[in-house]
């Protein structure tokens, strides 16, 4: 038994903020904004607007796109590091939502990883048979999250919501997922307050994703390197048998960086870097949910999807689609 991507779907919050519009805010240019990461413009949400409004969008979305209804769904597995609430998690708040009621509901924290994360829980649920109708979820709010003051962080991270069904069948779809951390890396990227932490730099006004975005990169593109290997490997698939590389958009030279390990011409990589910024756990999904909609990823063709971030934790999918 596997699971296969019935449908898919995204959400982009409406309001945009161009880097012209950074420019007034930080010591930047749009110039350096553009060279050093490929990003022009992303979305952001208004004042009041939360994850799981963005969740619901994209659910909806994808759920039509697969002709199902919120009563065929049987498990909710949101992948998020920025919940509207502490409890209850973003998957219980969009069940409530959607209206339906009694089916396990959660959300998974692994920064932009999370929904590599998501995928892999809810593909095993799938392949188990404890799932007949997944609906999973990366969404994220990371503006909410970010210094404003700090140049460094704030041209990069975006807001949005892409989701996926998951349904069973007897040909893959999703062929593996492959999973990683290594938390000896906490310092180079995170958002140093919390919960247990009494949110003390948050009452101080002082927190704010802080990034050593040098460091992060380099280890970025090692990393995620050895991960599209090990993906091809693990099933005996050569590069030149994958047709979309569907990559996490944290920035367009480590996503030029990994195509050229694959041999993979940008032509047969999906990127939304340019109009989306880093959307965290929604971009590898958002990305999916572009190619499917534009109809450059077809039935039958064979997907990478990965992602990296903070912690750091990292994750693929290799995808008959
Ligand atoms: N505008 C203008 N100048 C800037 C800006 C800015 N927005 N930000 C930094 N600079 C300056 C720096 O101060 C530095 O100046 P200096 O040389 O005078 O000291 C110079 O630009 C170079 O800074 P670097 O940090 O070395 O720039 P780099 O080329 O490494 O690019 C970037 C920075 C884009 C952040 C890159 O390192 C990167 O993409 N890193 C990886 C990010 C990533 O993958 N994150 C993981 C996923 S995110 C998640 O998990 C939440």
């Amino acid at each position: 038994m596997y699971s296969r991507i019935a449908g898919t779907g995204s959400y982009l919050p409406a309001q945009i903020l161009t880097n012209a519009d950074l420019e007034k805010i930080v010591d930047t240019t749009d110039e350096w904004i553009r060279t050093r990461t490929g990003i022009e413009r992303r979305h952001v949400v208004a004042e009041g607007e939360t994850t799981t409004d963005l969740a619901e969008q994209a659910s909806r979305n994808a759920m039509e796109a697969a002709g199902v209804s919120p009563q065929d769904i049987d498990l909710i597995c949101v992948g998020t590091t920025t919940p509207d609430l502490v409890f209850p998690n973003v998957g219980t708040l969009l069940q409530d939502r959607l209206g339906i009621r009694g089916c396990p509901a959660f959300s998974l924290e692994a920064a932009c990883a999370s929904f590599l994360y998501a995928l892999s829980v809810a593909d095993k649920f799938v392949r188990l048979g404890e799932s007949k109708c997944a609906l999973v979820i990366g969404a994220d709010t990371l503006t909410r999250i970010i210094d404003w003051k700090d140049r460094a962080t704030c041209v990069l991270f975006a807001d949005g919501a892409g989701a996926v069904i998951l349904k069973p069948c007897a040909d893959p779809g999703i062929i593996s997922t492959h999973l990683h951390a290594d938390g000896r890396y906490k310092d180079l990227l995170q958002y140093p307050d919390g919960v247990s932490r009494g949110f003390k730099l948050v009452r101080a006004g002082k927190a704010g994703v802080l990034m050593k975005g040098n460091e992060v990169y380099k280890i970025a593109v090692n990393t995620l390197g050895h991960l599209v290997t090990e993906t091809l490997a693990a099933n005996g698939f050569n590069k030149d048998q994958l047709d979309w590389l569907i990559p996490h958009q944290a920035n367009l030279r480590i996503i030029e960086a990994i195509a050229k390990r694959l041999d993979l011409p940008m032509e047969r990589v999906i990127v939304t870097i340019k109009d989306q910024g880093n959307t965290s756990a929604a971009s590898v999904p958002l990305a999916l949910d572009t190619g499917v909609r534009d109809g450059r990823v077809k039935r039958g063709q064979l997907l990478l999807l990965e992602a990296f971030g903070g912690g750091f934790t990292w994750g693929s999918a290799l995808i008959r689609y």
